[in-house]
């Protein structure tokens, strides 16, 4: 056991398939390290305590909300077999905007194992981070696909369809994303359960005629497939194309919002290749394409004026160069 020790996760993106993923389809994510949670575990002399930005206190005290990251620091240290309340301190700090789709629960959760099993020397396997930040995210967000813990604990690009091998996407396209924040908090819970009724009427025959939720999903998962080849064949017009139609069939399953759909309609007069909500929906963050870095920054600027509270530029190549710009750009504040 070391005296104090850390652990760190970054953000997620995604790019494609958010919702349709939940029934098996497949989805596009990527880590976003231009955010990310930073936890530090330090020995004190009394009980097992936590300061993040909502809390600040005794871990066994901890209101029932804060439920999901209550059961990453007690599921690590059943699976470090130490005793539930350590003499230890868990300082949580993070640039992750959150409840905004950008993964903030689970990077919290991530951060907390790594930190934990930092602390008392003990390896962290990939299934066992897995299997911690799953399982908060499970309390967090009901039934979720795995795809923000797959991308947050893997911090690679993701093909993603539940419960099949993971494939990862090595992006090299010149090519840049503007993540925006409308500043108002998402709803993925609300969000995915309103897909599911959907889903649950149109089974029953009870949706309305016009309206197939599930045709929906069948479409965005096959945007999915298409933005694959896309990536993989640089053709960012197609990638610009598919996100646009996506758009369109996740404001028909009512996972949008106004400030979502302004946001995505500016960046698409700006001049984005496409432009699109990203993560549960319903608030929180959107994303546009841009081929250049001068044409992302002048979308960011035009995006703030629509109202976002935050933007931030993230490359979708492959240099070194490009890379760089993931880390810190505009600092969140155009
Ligand atoms: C949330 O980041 C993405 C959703 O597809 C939910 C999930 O995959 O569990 C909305």
């Amino acid at each position: 056991m070391v005296q104090s020790a850390q652990g760190r996760a970054s953000g997620k993106i995604i790019l494609m398939g958010e919702h349709s993923v939940v029934y098996s389809k497949p989805a596009i994510a990527l880590p976003f390290a231009a955010v990310q949670v930073l936890t530090t575990v330090t020995e004190t002399t009394g009980d097992l305590s936590v300061n993040c930005a909502f809390y600040d206190g005794l871990v066994h005290e901890m209101p029932k909300v804060y439920e999901s990251l209550k059961h990453a620091i007690r599921f690590s240290l059943y699976r470090l077999g130490v005793s539930q309340n350590p003499a230890i301190h868990i300082e949580i700090t993070s640039t992750i905007p959150a409840e905004r789709g950008m993964g903030s629960s689970a990077a919290v959760a991530v951060s907390v194992a790594r930190a934990l099993f930092s602390f008392y020397d003990k390896e962290l396997t990939a299934k066992e981070l897995w299997d911690i930040a799953q399982s908060s995210e499970r309390i967090a967000h009901g039934n979720p696909s795995g795809v923000d813990v797959t991308t947050i604990s893997r911090e690679q690009s993701v093909y993603f369809v539940k419960d099949e091998a993971i494939e990862v996407l090595n992006l090299d396209l010149p090519a840049y994303l503007v993540v925006a924040d409308t500043g108002k908090i998402g709803h993925t819970l609300e969000a995915v359960q309103h897909v599911a009724d959907w889903m649950e009427m149109e089974n029953e025959g009870t949706a309305d005629l016009y309206f197939s939720p599930q045709g929906h999903i069948e479409a965005l998962g096959q945007l999915a497939k298409t933005s694959k080849k896309a990536l993989l064949n640089q053709d960012i017009k197609t990638l610009g194309d598919c996100m646009n139609q996506a758009q369109t069939y996740l404001v028909d399953l009512g996972v949008s919002d106004k400030g979502l759909d302004r946001l995505v309609v500016a960046a698409r007069q700006a001049g984005a290749l496409g432009a699109k909500l990203t993560g549960g929906g319903r608030g929180g963050c959107m994303i546009a394409l841009v081929e250049s870095l001068t044409s992302a920054k002048k979308i960011a600027v035009k995006l703030k004026e629509s109202g976002a509270t935050q933007a931030w530029l993230q490359s979708l190549g492959a240099s070194s160069d490009e890379k760089l710009l993931q880390g810190d750009f505009f600092k969140g504040d155009v």
